[in-house]
This record gives C-alpha cells, structure tokens and sequence, in this order.
C-alpha cells in the first residue's frame, strides 16, 4: 500500500509499499514511531480510507470492489474499531452506547422488533468488560479505563472477525492501560483476530506477531 497526504504546496508520503497480511485468530502488532503511518494504515484496513496504490484484501476480495451496502456492513460487522480517545457518545449512557453498532442499519420498526436479543448481548459484553455496575452512566461520569471499556464492548457488539485498536491505551495511565490489555489478550485466547497499533514496544510482547512500520514499509519484528 502507499498513501500520501498533500499538505499545502508538498506531499507527505505516509506509506511507500506497506505490507502485510493478517491471519484468523492472531494477535497482530503495529508498531512504529509517532507519525510513521500506524493509523493511517489502521484506517485502510477497516476499509474507513483507501490507499493512493495498491489493494486490501478481506478473505481474498479487494474492498474496493464492495458495493456501497457491503462496505458499509464490512465496516460496522466485519471489523470493530477501538479508538485512542474513546469516541463514545455523551448523551448516551453505557449500554446506549454499546448498543449503538446493532442499531446502524436497521429500520426502527425492524429494530423494535428485534431488539431484545442485542440488549441481552450488550449486557454480557458490558460484564464482560466489568461495568455491570454502571450501564446507566454516562461517558463522562466514567474514567479513562471505564470509558475504553465501553468502547471495547462496542466494537465487539456485531461479533466482528477483525477487532482493530488504535492505541487503546495511549491516553491511559500504565496500570489502568495493563487492565485494558488483558481484556484483549483474553479475547484473542478465545479466538478473536486483533491488530493493535501502538507506539509501546511493552505491547509487542503479548501479540503473537509484530511489524514495525518504517519508512512507509512494514517490517517483521520478533515477539516473546
Ligand atoms: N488527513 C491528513 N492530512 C494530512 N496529513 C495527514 C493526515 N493524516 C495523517 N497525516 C500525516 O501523516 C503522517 C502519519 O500519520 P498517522 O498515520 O496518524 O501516524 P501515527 O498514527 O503513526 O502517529 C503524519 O505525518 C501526519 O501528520
Ligand atoms: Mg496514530
């Protein structure tokens, strides 16, 4: 992949021949320094951005071939995005917004109709993440960790094959961020593909595969 950003009267050239594939069930990480490209590429993976050259691929398809109705279903089911700073809804509390992806798409008689079983699937995933306690509350009576969470829950509502974290716990401090880690490590154990991109090299170590993104190109790097 190559993608570059026209800024004013120069171009940035972000990505010059990334590559990389990711494999059913791994725990894939994206490393690289501050302005290496790590979301930019985060971003052509769940199909949210396209590459100036090259083509991504979801089981052997290139995204660019989807019709608008498959690429909007590839972005809200297929893969689950898990953001930096959260991008949880204010107005709505916990469990409005965990439920939010299962309500995209829907007609709202279809919805009322249906909608019992995502309301007892979001509970679950809500305890799953430990808010049981605060599904009424709002992002901005939770902290930081809390807050993540509920966007975790989030993104796995539609049960996605891909969970894609863009530094997940870059605006956590360590401890609460160790919290935030070992719920992605326990999904992976059940079997949940994950790709996290990280500036934290800590992070490296509990993925089963790491690349480092430098100069525009993915490069393998050793875990363990
Ligand atoms: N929409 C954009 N327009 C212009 N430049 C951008 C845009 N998005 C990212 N960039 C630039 O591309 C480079 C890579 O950005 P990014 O992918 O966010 O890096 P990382 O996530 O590794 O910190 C940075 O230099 C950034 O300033
Ligand atoms: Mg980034």
């Amino acid at each position: 992949m190559h993608k570059s950003y026209q800024m004013g009267s120069t171009r940035v050239n972000v990505l010059e021949g990334a590559n990389l594939s990711v494999r059913r069930g791994e725990f894939l990480a994206i490393l690289g320094a501050s302005g290496s490209g790590k979301s930019t590429l985060l971003h052509l993976l769940g199909g949210l951005d396209w590459p100036d050259l090259g083509r991504v691929l979801f089981e052997e398809q290139d995204l660019r071939a989807y019709r608008r109705g498959r690429l909007n279903r590839f972005r809200n089911r297929t893969v689950g995005f898990v953001f930096q700073f959260y991008h949880l809804i204010d107005e709505f509390n916990v469990r409005e917004n965990v439920l939010l992806p299962a309500m995209v798409g829907k007609s709202v008689l279809a919805w009322l109709a249906g909608r019992s079983t995502p309301k007892r699937r979001a509970d679950e995933l809500i305890e799953l993440v430990g808010l049981q306690d605060r599904a009424l509350h709002k992002p901005y009576q939770l902290s930081g960790g809390e807050r993540q969470r509920v966007a975790i829950a989030r993104a796995l509502m539609n049960r996605p094959e891909l969970l894609l974290a863009d530094e997940p716990t870059g605006n956590l401090d360590s401890a609460t961020g160790n919290g935030i880690l070992q719920i992605f490590e326990q999904l992976n154990r059940a079997g949940q593909t994950i790709v996290m991109v990280t500036h934290d090299e800590r992070i490296a170590q509990m993925a089963t595969r790491a690349v480092v993104l430098v100069d525009g190109k993915t490069v393998e790097r050793r875990v363990g």
